[in-house]
């Protein structure tokens, strides 16, 4: 196949281009390069724009025989969403309409998009369930759900085949340590607790000891993000082979407290983290954990790396080898 995988400089666009590289795909990145490293990329043939730009992706889907797009391509910094909901929404959701503009012209007819857990808002109950409740608690998550919804519509005009996959909380890196995360500025957890364990960092702040959960910290469900790249290339599949346009949830279906996180790192590390209590992050659910049964079934999805232990020691190996990220200094 020959896969568009837009912002697949980012971190888990750079592990999808990996992952169909080694599978024999063929690759394209379109990446405006705003948040994606070009250095991520192990592979596939770049092109440097924005999906706002007509004019570029008439050049990708020109220049190429597109088989199918996956799509990474948002800004996805949740707190950053509420204080500046208009940049989600002009970036997120018209990039993705350009896009979908631009499938359309050139009878483009498959996609799988980059939901979220977001979506949801504060969960009805757990684990949740692909049928719940979507209410937003922040722009982000509105602006994927937009989305969602605007595919379920070019589906019905168009026969533009989609699937969207909602991840729960991405992390780990590739096994090989040469891709990983590296976002400026870093909000995401594990890490920020490696930035700790490295030296970056004095200690890790715990948002909140007075949720509703054993330890009083908040659980999440911590999904690899090879294990992510390997659900849409299946997604991909199932379109191609006639499927219906779905919408699957992606984690491991196992919760994780923050104080959790930060044990199993002390372990895998070996080394001691400062941690300390902090008042709540405004916004944080206290427990987030997917039900993936859908996408195990349908898509025959098996995560490889589901233990935290494998996740924060892949995660490690990157860090440890890559100090500065990708600027190499
Ligand atoms: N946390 C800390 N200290 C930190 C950073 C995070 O205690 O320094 C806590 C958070 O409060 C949260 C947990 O660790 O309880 C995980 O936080 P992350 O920022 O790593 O991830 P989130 O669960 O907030 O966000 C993830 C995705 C988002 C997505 C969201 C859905 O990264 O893209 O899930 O709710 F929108």
């Amino acid at each position: 196949m020959n896969v568009l995988v837009c912002g697949g400089a980012g971190y888990i666009g750079s592990h999808m281009v990996a992952h169909l590289i080694e599978n024999n795909h063929q690759v394209v990145v379109l990446d405006n390069l705003k948040t994606g490293h070009k250095s991520s990329l192990l592979g596939g043939k770049l092109y440097i724009g924005d999906l706002r730009d007509s004019k570029i992706l008439d050049k990708v889907f020109t220049e190429n025989k597109i088989d199918a797009v996956i799509d990474f391509a948002a800004y996805s910094l949740v707190g950053e969403s509420v204080e500046n909901p208009l940049k989600y929404f002009d970036n997120n959701i018209y990039s993705t309409i350009k896009l979908l503009e631009a499938m359309n012209k050139h009878n483009v007819k498959y996609i799988v998009f980059s939901s979220t857990a977001a979506t949801y808002g504060e969960p009805e109950s757990t684990p949740i369930q692909e049928s719940d409740r979507t209410f937003p608690t922040n722009p982000y998550g509105e602006s994927k759900l937009a989305i969602e919804k605007i595919l379920k519509w070019c589906d019905k005009a168009y026969g533009i085949k989609y699937t969207a996959l909602r991840y729960f909380n991405a992390c780990g890196a590739h096994i090989n340590g040469n891709i990983g995360e590296d976002h400026n500025p870093e909000t995401h957890l594990i890490p920020i607790i490696l930035q700790v364990v490295a030296g970056k960092r004095e200690k890790i702040m715990i948002f909140g000891n007075d949720y509703n959960t054993p330890d009083g910290s908040c659980v999440r469900d911590y999904v690899h993000v090879s294990d992510l790249a390997s659900a849409h290339l299946l997604a991909l599949k199932r379109l191609q082979n006639g499927g219906e346009s779905r919408i699957y949830n992606l984690g491991n279906g196992k919760g994780f407290s923050v104080k959790e996180v930060i044990d199993v790192t002390r372990k895998v590390t070996g080394i001691n983290i400062k941690a300390e209590i902090a008042g709540r992050r405004a916004g944080d659910p206290a427990i987030l954990i997917a039900s993936s049964e859908k996408a195990i079934k349908e898509l025959g999805w098996q995560p490889k790396f589901n233990s935290l232990e494998t996740i924060i020691e892949t995660a490690w190996k990157w860090h440890k080898n890559h100090p500065n990220g990708y600027e190499e200094k």
